[in-house]
C-alpha cells in the first residue's frame, strides 16, 4: 500500500509547486472566510434551476452493434423530460449511437480526445471530429485516464479549455485514492485538482461545466461512498467554485457523484442538496440505468 505522500508524488510531477500554491490559496481562503464568505454561503436551495444530469460512462464496453442494441433497450426506460441523460461511449460507437438516439431525450458524450484539431497524432481523435459526429459532452480527467494513461492536471486543464473552445461541455472528474481518504487529506487533494484543472477557465464557462466527484475507492468496487460522504465533497467543490469565481457560478455548476451508483442507492445520493446527478459506469450498461434516471 503506498503512503499518502508517495501516492501524491506518483500522481503528479508538480507536487512542490502545488504545495506552494496550496499554502498561498489557504491564506487567501482564510482571509475570505473571515471577511465575506458568510454572505455568499450556499443555502442548499436546489430550486436554483440546476437541471439533474445522469450520464453513463460506458468505458471500453460495447461493440457498435451492441451499442445500438443497448440504446434500443434503454430507450423507453430513460424517458424523463426533467433530466439531462447522456451516454458517454467509446469513440467507435459515437456515430451509431448518435443515430440510434435521434429524436429521444438522450445526449451523446465521448470519453476522450486530444487537444489538437488535426495532424500527426496517430490513434487520437479531435474535439472538432467529436462535435461533427454529434457529441455534446466530453469526460475529462477520469481517474482511469489519470492512472492508467498518465494524464496529469496540465493536460487535463488544456483539455477543459479546448473542449469549451470547440463547443463541447466537459464532465470534469476528480477524486481521491483510498490512501488519501485514509490519510484524511482528500479535501486538499480535491481542491488542488479542481483549482489546477480550471486554471484560466472563465466563470461563464464554469457555469456550463459538469464536475464529477468520483472517489477512486468507490469506482467499480461495489463500495459506494455514503450519501453523506458524497455530499460533503460535492458541497466542498461548490464552495471552492464560489471562492475561485463567485456565488452565481457556484450555484450554476452541476456536480455529479460517481462510484458504484446503482438503482438501489441513487435516490438517496441524488436527494442531497449539492449532488445534481451521477456519472455511472457499470450500471449504465443495463436496464438499471433507467431506474437511476428516474430515481
Ligand atoms: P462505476 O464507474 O459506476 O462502475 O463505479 C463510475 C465511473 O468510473 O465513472
Amino acid at each position: 500500500m503506498p503512503s499518502a505522500a508517495s501516492d501524491i508524488i506518483r500522481r503528479t510531477p508538480f507536487v512542490r509547486l502545488h504545495d506552494v500554491f496550496l499554502a498561498y490559496e489557504h491564506q487567501i481562503c482564510t482571509y475570505w472566510s473571515e471577511v465575506d464568505v458568510k454572505q455568499y454561503f450556499y443555502r442548499g436551495d436546489k430550486t436554483m434551476a440546476r437541471r439533474r444530469i445522469i450520464a453513463g460512462n460506458w468505458k471500453m464496453n460495447k461493440t457498435p452493434t451492441e451499442a445500438v442494441a443497448l440504446c434500443n433497450e434503454l430507450k423507453d426506460l430513460v424517458k424523463n423530460d426533467d433530466v439531462d441523460v447522456v451516454y458517454c461511449v467509446p469513440a467507435i460507437d459515437i456515430v451509431p449511437v448518435a443515430e440510434a438516439v435521434k429524436g429521444t431525450n438522450v445526449h451523446v458524450g465521448a470519453e476522450n480526445f486530444y487537444i489538437e484539431d488535426k495532424g500527426a497524432f496517430t490513434g487520437e481523435i479531435s474535439a472538432p471530429m467529436l462535435k461533427d459526429a454529434g457529441v455534446e459532452y466530453i469526460i475529462i480527467g477520469h481517474s482511469e485516464r489519470r492512472d492508467i494513461f498518465g494524464e496529469n492536471d496540465v493536460l487535463i486543464n488544456a483539455k477543459v479549455k479546448k473542449a469549451f473552445a470547440a463547443g463541447l461541455k466537459p464532465i470534469l472528474c476528480c477524486g481521491e485514492s483510498l490512501a488519501l481518504r485514509k490519510a484524511d487529506t482528500y479535501k486538499e487533494w480535491i481542491e488542488r485538482q479542481i483549482t489546477w484543472d480550471l486554471s484560466g477557465v472563465s466563470a461563464d464557462q464554469v457555469k456550463n461545466l459538469v464536475i464529477a466527484y468520483e472517489p477512486i475507492w468507490a469506482i467499480g468496487t461495489g463500495e459506494t461512498a455514503t450519501a453523506d460522504q458524497a455530499e460533503e465533497v460535492c458541497k466542498l467543490i461548490r464552495e471552492l467554485i464560489a471562492k475561485l469565481y463567485d456565488q452565481a457560478t457556484a450555484d450554476a455548476v452541476r456536480i455529479q457523484y460517481g462510484g458504484s451508483m446503482n438503482a438501489g442507492n441513487a435516490a438517496e445520493l441524488l436527494s442531497k442538496p449539492n449532488i445534481d446527478g451521477g456519472l455511472i459506469g457499470g450500471a449504465s450498461l443495463k436496464a438499471d440505468f433507467g431506474q437511476i434516471v428516474n430515481a
